[in-house]
Formats: C-alpha cells, structure tokens, sequence
C-alpha cells in the first residue's frame, strides 16, 4: 500500500483566500460599476472611515500603494514647512527597498543604520553619530517597532514616521494600533498584506489635521481647488473598487492575526532544530506574523528540502537595500546583521488558511532537516 502524500502546501496561496469574500466583492463591483462614480466618492470615504477608526487615528487618507503613501507625508511635510526639502532621513538598513526609495521620490536623503537582530531599536538610535531630520521605522514582518523608540525620537523632538506596511492590526502593550504610533503611517494594501486588496492600494493615517490635509492635497495632484495647484502633487488616489473590496476584509483582520499568530507561537514552541534558528521569542511581542522568519546557513538547500517534501517557502529578502545596483552610492556601506539576516532567511508559510495538520506537517519537516 502507498502512503498518502499530503497536498503540496505553498506559502501563501492568495486565491482561496480571496475567495472567502467573492460573493461581497461581486456585489461591489456591480454596485461601483452601477453608480457611474469611478474616482473617489462613497466607497473611498467609507473605508478610510473604517480604517481610521480600526486604526484609532483621526485621519485616514487612502493612496495608490503603500510606497506612494510614504512619499506623500514626506512631500506633504516639505510643503508645511516641518521638513526641509533635502531632509536626510534615517532609515532601518533592514527593510524592503519602498522604504528607501519614497525617501528618494520625496527628494531626501536616505542615512541607512544597522539594525539589533531584526529592528531599529532604541540603543542603535543612541549611537547614531550621523545627522538626520526624521526618522522612518518600519513594523518589519508585522512587528510593531518598540515604545522605546518613539519615546527617544520624542525626547529628541525628532518626526518619526512609521512603514507599517506589514503591521496591520499589530497592538502594542497599551492597546494602541499600528498606525497610531507615529507622527504619520504609510500602510501598503498589495495583496499579500495582512490587509490586502486585489490590486494596488495604500493609506496614510496621522492624528495631526494639518498634516492628513496637505497628505490629501499633495496626492491629489497639489490641488487647491478645482482649477488651483499651488504645490507640487502626484496622483495617487484609492481607487473605489479596491476601497469596497478592503471595506469587505477589513472586520475579518483581527481573527486572521489570530490565526497568523497561533500558527507563529505553535512554531516557536516546537521548531527544535539548531539548524533552523528562530529569532529571540520575543520577537512574537505585538507582533501579527506577517512574515515568519527562520535562519539557516545554506537557505537554497534547505528551500530544495522543503520543496520536494511539499511545502512552499519564500525569501523576506535576498539583497538589501544599500546593496542593490540602484542605489550606487550606498554599495560601499556595511551593515553586518542586516547582511547576514538577509543572506540566511527563510519565510515558512504562515497566513491564516493553514490547518492544524499542515502547521504540525511543516514543523515535523522542519525538525527533519
Ligand atoms: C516594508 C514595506 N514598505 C513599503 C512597501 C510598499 O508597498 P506597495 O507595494 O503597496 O507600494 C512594502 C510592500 O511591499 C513593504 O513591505
């Protein structure tokens, strides 16, 4: 008799998840394509609605993606004056490279730092000896970045701004949201978030009035009026059917972060292998596991391993930013801990469609290795 081989498990397979909301996302579409109204409108309100209040914030300003989202504030903030033109911004070197390019697109300057084991911590804050004007820190695979570092930025009367790309939902110890730690937050909405839409979408949230106006003006074409544009803006607008389709996910986020976070705690307490390191536990701290990160020497062989047992695996990411061809005047820099996390990382499925039995199956295979 042949054992049973079980189905191949990828890493994330964006279809049946989408499909639990086929049916509401149909009926928006018929509604969207009913109204006429194709830009803006009741849609786009009623979700940046939602999302400021999930998020706890005043203000919600959705955009075209997470890295538009980025720039705005930065150009928003140049155009109230809070921000010089040339601002130089620190940036965690351990990051995805948007955080590094919207800080380009604004006409700034990136001052990349190392980071402690996985995030920009309070005490690498505390030896910068570079200058900078703000600081950008990033809720890097859905960790919300530590109360210390807001607490030292405020101390120093630095902006902090917050890449809460992956962070959807993430509560620190107080109950706070991501989005509502920072001065401003760029959330991205691609489809692999934990909030994601079919297609490309991104928002802003911020607590300050005139900062959510200049956000919305700035991407909305430095639009004054209908026929005044008085600073210079881009269009990067939510488009309504992606706003309807998040609208349609968003009150399924926090029990999806459950089961994200379920998945990474049944990790941590049976992952037993020395070649498979996991970061301090720690790391699961106001964490909703958008990405669940191992570290093994020889990745490739250990992806192969995976792969002909049946389970998909990906790669949070290969080169960092400051190496990347595109950014020629950062390659001569050095960044040890982020060079040797991105040289040995593996992401194991982790998203809230994984059973029991493919959870248990991954770590037996995992410990296997
Ligand atoms: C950390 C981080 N920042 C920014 C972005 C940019 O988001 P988007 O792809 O929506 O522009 C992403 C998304 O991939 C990300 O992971």
């Amino acid at each position: 008799m042949t054992e049973m081989t079980p189905p191949y498990i990828p890493y994330l397979d964006l279809k049946p998840l989408n499909d639990r909301f086929a049916q509401e996302d149909l009926l928006s579409f018929k509604e969207i394509h009913a109204s006429g109204r194709f830009i803006g409108g009741e849609y786009v309100d009623r979700f940046e609605k939602e999302f400021s209040v999930y998020c706890g914030t005043s203000h919600c300003i959705g955009t075209g993606n997470g890295l538009d989202a980025l720039t705005i504030i930065l150009k928003a903030e140049v155009a109230l004056g809070n921000l010089p033109q040339n601002a130089s911004i620190l940036v965690p070197a351990h990051t995805y490279i948007a955080t590094f390019l919207s800080v380009i697109h604004a006409g700034m300057r990136p001052v990349p730092v190392d980071v402690e084991e996985l995030t920009l911590t309070a005490n690498v804050l505390r030896k910068v000896t570079l200058e900078y004007d703000a600081i950008i820190v990033v809720d890097i695979y859905g960790k919300l970045v530590d109360d210390e570092v807001y607490a030292f930025a405020k101390d120093n009367s630095l902006p902090i701004y917050c890449d809460t790309a992956q962070s959807h939902g993430a509560t620190n110890k107080l109950g706070e949201r991501s989005g509502n730690l920072a001065r401003a937050s760029a959330f991205s909405f691609y489809p692999t978030k934990n909030l994601g839409g079919i297609g490309d979408a991104g928002a802003i949230t911020t607590n300050d009035f005139e900062l959510a106006n200049m956000c919305r003006k700035v991407a909305n074409y430095g639009r004054e009026s209908r026929f005044v544009n008085n600073i210079i803006g881009v269009n990067s607008r939510l488009d309504p059917l992606q706003a309807a389709f998040l609208s349609n996910r968003l009150p399924m986020l926090d029990a999806d972060n459950t089961r994200r976070i379920e998945i990474a705690t049944y990790y941590y307490q049976h992952i037993n292998n020395v070649k498979v390191k996991l970061l301090p536990s720690d790391f699961l701290n106001n964490c909703v596991s958008h990405v669940f990160p191992v570290y093994v020497a020889n990745r490739k062989v250990f992806m192969d391993y995976l792969d002909h047992i049946g389970i998909g695996t990906s790669v949070h990411y290969e080169i960092p930013p400051h190496q990347q061809a595109a950014f020629k005047e950062l390659n001569h820099l050095s960044f040890p801990v982020t060079e040797e996390l991105h040289r040995t990382e593996v992401s194991l499925p982790c998203h809230p469609l994984l059973s029991k039995e493919d959870v248990e199956f991954i770590v037996k295979a995992v410990n296997a290795y």
